[in-house]
């Protein structure tokens, strides 16, 4: 269970990361901060396409990030997007194809926070969220 201080380090780095969204087919933004076993955080956005089939979201930018640098195992993601450079206004919750980039690298206790701001969020385990998710 991450602790309230890493939950809201979580958060303002997933709003912070947020700002650098390139959305400009959608207009909507995603910040994304994810949270290694040994204590590194690694940031992403949703960076959009005019083909739009090679769109990334945020959280897949966060994990590739890590991924890329030899990091593998995580303890937790923190996902906040909304439309507009406007505060979220609701939880953003992960893709499909999200989810089973999470299968692929996190366990069923991974934790997944979906953040509307430090005050309101809302803390899932990847095993809610992917329910009998495939693995070869
Ligand atoms: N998006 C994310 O980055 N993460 C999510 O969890 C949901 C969707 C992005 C993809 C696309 O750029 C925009 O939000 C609208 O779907």
């Amino acid at each position: 269970m991450l602790a309230e201080k890493e939950i809201q380090e979580l958060i303002s780095r997933a709003l912070e990361a947020r700002k650098n969204a390139y959305a400009p087919y959608s207009d909507f933004r995603v910040g994304a901060a994810l949270l290694s076993d040994s204590g590194g955080i690694y940031t992403g956005c949703n960076i959009e396409n005019s083909a739009y089939t090679p769109t990334n979201c945020a959280e897949r930018t966060a994990f590739f990030k890590a991924v890329s640098e030899g990091v593998r195992s995580f303890r937790a993601i923190c996902i906040a997007g909304g439309p507009g450079e406007r505060e979220p206004e609701k939880p953003c919750p992960p893709c499909g194809v999200c989810r089973q980039v999470m299968l692929e690298f996190c366990g069923p206790d991974f934790e997944v926070i979906l953040a509307v701001n430090g005050q309101q969020y809302e803390v899932y385990t990847l095993d809610r969220l992917a329910p009998m998710g495939f693995r070869l």
